[in-house]
């Protein structure tokens, strides 16, 4: 796992790619990278739902429309803040949609006040994710907020 690798991938992704497959070629560079990013999916806020664009994992979720408001998701795409769960299983707001996940973390994707979308990501891993990856997901996301 490196940060600062995916990071110089993302950039060259976003410089030298069309913006109908760089939102995916951007899924898949996470994926690829991050052994403990079991599932990354990227929603975009329309109206008051969040739909779900490009994501790679082994399995398709079911939540494929989650209103504003609604599981981890739907609350960070309404506080515009950065959501960490390190256990799924004792947060009531959480959403299932894979029996293997076990924390999650969903980062808006905004321009300058306006929530656009989120990098959504789960781990089969307890706690998986830490302020080195909420630094590095943010910076991602500000990367993306041009090309959602
Ligand atoms: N767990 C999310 C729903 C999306 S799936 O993880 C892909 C939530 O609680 O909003």
């Amino acid at each position: 796992m490196n940060y600062e690798k995916a990071e110089q991938t993302i950039k060259k992704l976003l410089i030298s790619r069309s913006v109908s497959t760089v939102l995916q070629e951007i899924v898949d560079v996470l994926y690829e990278e991050f052994e403990k990013y079991s599932w990354v999916g990227i929603y975009r806020v329309e109206g008051n739902m969040l739909v779900l664009g490009p994501w790679k994992g082994t399995q398709a979720t079911e939540h494929t429309r989650i209103p504003l408001g609604h599981g981890v998701c739907g609350a960070a795409a309404s506080s515009g803040k950065t959501e960490l769960v390190d256990d799924v299983s004792q947060d009531k707001r959480y959403l299932s949609c894979f029996v293997s996940t076990r924390s999650e973390i969903v980062v808006p994707i905004k321009k300058s006040q306006a929530i656009l979308g989120e990098i959504d990501i789960d781990s089969d891993r307890p706690a998986a994710f830490d302020a080195a990856d909420v630094v590095f997901l943010e910076k991602v996301a500000d990367m993306l907020s041009s090309h959602i």
